[in-house]
């Protein structure tokens, strides 16, 4: 029978999950109130690893942790859940103390959230950012500054200025993604995370539900994906040369589907988040970028808008 004291939960075995834990992954989320996301769990468990405890009530999964490569220098933790009837009997400490022994002497990297936070400040995580989560239903704005037509009847190839977008992008356009743009994602991407994320944008295509890249004078300048989670469209990675290039992915983006929109925007891009505002995004959470082992994130942040999922850094 199941039925082991408290005392006891700490010693539950660790294992790896796989692909036929997306259901009670997703369980567990629905249980601490975060979207389902099995197709988020898809992507996470095929280009991750995942770690779960079983619950000792034999229903479903009592917590799961996932790692991510983040290049070959650091490792991107995510998805710490703890289901409820569990909570505060040490088990994400057990878990997160796995993935540290396991980790070695790579650095981590984490978004954590309010909850998580004092934990991994215990563990020896510092603060090195913030991000902002944002979402509702994108309004396109007219020159006027009222929301204008529909966006979803906006081109599927577009010149900047977009609705209400600086002059400063003007010959920027942007475009749905081909398959051939992925080697210049792959060569852009690299220095604004200072990582070879090549395992995670080959996903993209078959993950995102739309992929669009930005261009001036031919060359690549910009990208962003479009993703389902629960009723909304998640915007991530969303990668540019500047505030203009993101608003015109954005824009672009937000154009092609009907739901509302969330992002988690790195809080340093204020210009951006402010935009987000006034196109009818609400702030909804803020979550703590922390690092263990390294002062900071390599890359370059000022291209850096958000992340593909806080789970990958
Ligand atoms: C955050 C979470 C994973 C913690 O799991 P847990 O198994 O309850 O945590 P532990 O029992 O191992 O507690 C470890 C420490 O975390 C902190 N902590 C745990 N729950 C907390 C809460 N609700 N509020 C504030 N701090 C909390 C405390 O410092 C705690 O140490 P203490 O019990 O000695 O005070 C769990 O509450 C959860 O799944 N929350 C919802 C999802 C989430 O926010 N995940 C974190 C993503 S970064």
């Amino acid at each position: 029978m199941h039925s082991p004291s408290p005392r006891s939960l700490v010693d539950l075995p660790i294992r790896r999950l796989n692909r036929g834990d997306l259901v009670p992954c997703a369980d567990l989320c629905e249980d601490r109130g975060w979207p389902r996301d099995e197709h988020r769990w898809g992507l996470l468990l095929s280009a991750g690893t995942g770690y779960g405890i079983d619950a000792p009530d034999g229903k479903g999964l009592a917590a799961t942790c996932l790692t991510m490569p983040y290049g070959s220098d650091v490792i991107a933790v995510g998805m710490m859940l703890v289901a409820g009837r569990y909570a505060r009997q040490g088990i994400a400490r057990r878990l997160m103390r796995h993935v540290m022994e396991t980790a070695g002497d790579t650095p981590l990297t984490l978004y954590a959230t309010e909850q998580g936070q004092p934990l991994y400040e215990d563990l020896g995580f510092s603060p090195v950012g913030r991000s902002e989560r944002v979402g509702g239903r994108f309004e396109a704005i007219g020159s006027g500054g009222s929301p204008s037509v529909s966006a979803a009847a906006a081109p599927s190839s577009s010149a900047v200025p977009a609705s209400g977008l600086p002059s400063s992008a003007s010959s920027v356009t942007t475009r749905p993604a081909a398959a051939d743009d992925l080697q210049a994602m792959v060569r852009l991407d690299l220095p604004v995370f200072g990582a070879d994320r090549t395992h995670l944008l080959a996903r993209l295509p078959a993950f995102s539900d739309r992929l669009q890249v930005a261009q001036e004078h031919g060359e690549l300048v910009g990208y962003a994906a479009l993703w389902p989670s629960g009723q909304a469209e998640v915007v991530g990675p969303l990668i540019a040369r500047d505030t203009a290039t993101a608003q015109a992915l954005v824009a672009a983006l937000a154009a092609t589907t009907d739901r509302p929109l969330r992002a988690d925007v790195d809080a340093r891009h204020k210009e951006l988040l402010g935009w987000l505002t006034e196109h009818g995004l609400e702030p909804l959470s803020r979550t703590t970028v922390m690092t263990y082992g390294i002062p900071d994130l390599p890359g370059d942040a000022a291209r850096r808008f958000a992340p593909l999922t806080v789970a990958t850094g």
